[in-house]
């Protein structure tokens, strides 16, 4: 990725007007033949742009995932603008960007795939991952919080891809602890947190699924998927999703590391299974009891049958009646 193209690009986007080429290579710092020259290089990548003697103007962005379409609608001190990828195929992107982490890539390293083969979903379920359907992509982050803290990451991503969706949708979005997202009682988005730990050191990849286009699912999720098209009909831009739903993890991240009691709330305040009589199977285990909190450690609170009070970190969870799961 070129972060000059990332400037230029978002500058025009943002001016949604004609700006002439010595404004756009004073503001890019870059000659004004430069300039020329990687807007006709972003238009053979999909960009559309028209000139005229006021200037150029951006009027479209590419259809298909493009890096730079990406980047130059996050907002302007987004951690995930510097190095985001597209593949046209993986196994999974959080094996890509697990991979890049032992390689030493940096924090907010992004991987998207237009399809994954070996799409992975908590407690080794398949995810379904076709091309077209949706957005299917892994965040590299390394935390500066405790390596005890890290799970609290799969909360903070829940609402951030929660907020995203409802900034996409105007429709209310609930969470399913750990991090299902859901709309209209369906699942929308499924969040996959996994970690390599070195003392203190090491990183978090976490790997979100999102249904954006797709109309129809397999036999065995299509009773419980949705889409963001399902959801409202509309038709989603690629970029466009892949942008709002960067900026929601990034802001719901950095509030995890400040003031993780907020975001333990706000997941309380959505979360379908807060205040409801629940079964979570976890390892070899299923529990039951009441569901009254989120925990410090970012796993849910459970009153059990016999009034004790435990705190299960991980595991999957269903009310006992009502709510699909
Ligand atoms: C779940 O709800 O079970 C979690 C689903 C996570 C799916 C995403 S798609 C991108 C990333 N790569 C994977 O193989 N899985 C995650």
């Amino acid at each position: 990725m070129n972060t000059q193209d990332t400037t230029l690009l978002r500058r025009l986007n943002q001016a949604g007007a004609p700006l002439d080429l010595a404004t756009l290579a004073a503001e890019t710092a870059m000659p004004p033949e430069t300039v020329d020259a990687r807007l006709a290089e972003l238009a053979a990548c999909g960009f559309h742009f028209t000139s005229e003697e006021s200037g150029v103007e951006l009027d479209a962005l590419p259809d298909g995932l493009v890096p730079e379409a990406i980047a130059c609608q996050l907002d302007e001190s987004s951690a995930f603008a510097r190095d985001i990828r597209v593949l046209r195929q993986t196994a999974s992107t959080n094996d890509f960007a697990m991979r890049l982490g032992e390689g030493g890539a940096a924090h907010g390293t992004v991987v998207f795939a237009l399809e994954q083969t070996g799409g992975r979903g908590r407690l080794g379920r398949r995810w379904y991952s076709p091309a077209d359907g949706g957005l299917w992509f892994s965040v590299l982050l390394r935390p500066t919080a405790p390596v005890a803290h890290w799970p609290r990451l799969a909360l903070a991503a829940g609402l951030g891809v929660a907020r995203a969706a409802e900034r996409l949708t105007s429709r209310p979005i609930a969470t399913k602890w750990p991090n299902d997202v859901l709309v209209d009682e369906r699942k929308l988005a499924g969040i996959l947190l996994e970690s390599r730990t070195d003392g203190d050191a090491g990183f978090v990849v976490l790997g979100v699924g999102i249904n954006v286009n797709a109309e129809k699912f397999p036999p065995e999720v299509a009773a419980v998927a949705t889409s963001l098209k399902l959801a409202t009909g509309a038709d989603y831009q690629l970029n466009r999703v892949a942008a709002v739903l960067l900026d929601g993890l990034d802001v719901a991240i950095h509030e995890c590391e400040c003031d993780f009691d907020s975001v333990r709330s706000q997941c309380e305040q959505r979360d379908i299974l807060i205040g409801r009589e629940i079964k979570i199977r976890s390892g070899a285990e299923v529990l039951s009891g009441h569901a009254l909190r989120l925990g410090p450690h970012g796993g849910v609170i459970l009153r059990q049958p016999s009034g004790a009070e435990i705190e299960v970190p991980y595991g999957e969870a269903t009310p006992v009646k009502g709510i699909a799961s």
